[in-house]
């Protein structure tokens, strides 16, 4: 294989990994551009309707997922990376530009990630409580300690507020037609590889045992975990000093790290931003963690029953239509 085909196929595969990553309803507003100045990363706004998230913050937030994403699935396959974030000042959509040098050793850690990336699940049903959680937020506090975001852990003392936040929040959004408009078009599974299929989605007596989480039509009827009364997880909260792109970027590459060390130990996670749409919401959760930050992604993460078969993946847009290698 000629030296061109070889790095044209190691960044399709690379790319095709990191595009496992989550994104708001599985819009992957994402695009990619290989040349010979390296992989470069372009959020697509245009992906997602801005009547849920109408700063644009977490079309951000998605491609700091994937660009995080795209570096574990690089050192899995043996290639160090440097990033540089916002290469360009005249175009604030190409997010970063990525170099690629081969290394000879791939931890075992590194591997167990990028492992990670093909098992992680968005897991909308009850969670039993993460176990060891003390020891293992350690652990994820030294991960994200590179990525500019604060974590913050509400657990059940904070619990019954963030309920009721997210409560109200959905009662809002009841009465916003157009919110329901782009939650139905993502939900309504026109194109299998994007959108969530209602296999990813939970029924009404499952999600009534989910108090924190967002309302979805359209999931399919069961009654799952009927050993989980309630759901026990914990909620992570993702915030930054402020709201500059960079640092929202950032807070999504934190947001890729948590998930990826949460899988990789074994426990489940459902990423939630619902409260984070509304301002109103927002400054309630800001008060919960009593930090003068701007809370940005909040994560559930707790165990689910290992007999249980792992969800069904979600599909993805195909390789070629978000990178183009030049
Ligand atoms: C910025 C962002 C916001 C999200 N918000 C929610 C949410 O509020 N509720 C939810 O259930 N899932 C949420 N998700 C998860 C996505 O729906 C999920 O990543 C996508 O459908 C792909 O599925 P997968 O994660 O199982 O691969 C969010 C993901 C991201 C990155």
């Amino acid at each position: 294989m000629s030296d061109t085909l070889l790095r044209d196929v190691t960044i399709r595969n690379v790319v095709e990994l990191a595009c496992r990553a989550p994104s708001l309803h599985n819009s992957q507003p994402w695009r990619w551009v290989a040349d010979d100045g390296g992989l470069h990363l372009y959020a697509d706004p245009s992906r997602i309707g801005h009547h849920t998230d109408s700063t644009g913050r977490e079309v951000i937030i998605s491609c700091g997922a994937v660009l995080d994403h795209l570096r574990v699935a690089a050192a899995g396959a043996g290639w160090q990376t440097a990033t540089e974030r916002f290469p360009n000042s005249n175009d604030s959509n190409h997010l970063a530009s990525i170099r690629f040098w081969p290394i000879d050793f791939v931890s075992d850690h590194e591997r167990a990630l990028a492992d990670a990336i093909k098992h992680r699940r968005t897991d909308r049903l009850p969670f039993a409580a993460p176990p060891n959680w003390d020891e293992f937020e350690t652990l994820l506090r030294s991960a994200i300690v590179d990525h500019a975001a604060y974590l913050d852990v509400i657990d059940d003392d904070g619990r019954p507020a963030l309920a009721t936040v997210s409560r109200l929040t959905e009662q809002l959004r009841q009465q916003d037609a157009s919110y329901e408009a782009e939650l139905l078009w993502w939900t309504g599974y026109t194109d299998p590889h994007e959108g969530i299929p209602p296999t990813s989605l939970v029924s009404d007596a499952e999600d009534a045992r989910v108090d924190v989480g967002r309302h979805f039509p359209g999931g399919v009827q069961g009654h799952r975990r009927p050993g989980i009364d309630r759901d026990h997880s914990l909620v992570l909260v993702l915030s930054t000093y402020d709201d500059s792109r960079d640092n929202v970027l950032r807070c999504g590459e934190a947001l890729s790290t948590v998930m990826l060390e949460c899988t990789a130990a074994g426990l489940a996670t459902c990423t939630l931003t619902h409260m984070i749409e509304i301002h109103s919401s927002r400054e309630a959760v800001r008060r919960l963690i009593g930090r003068v930050a701007e809370p940005q992604v909040l994560i559930r993460v707790g165990a689910a029953p290992q007999h249980e078969w792992p969800p069904l993946p979600t599909l993805r847009r195909d390789v070629s239509d978000v990178l183009e290698i030049r």
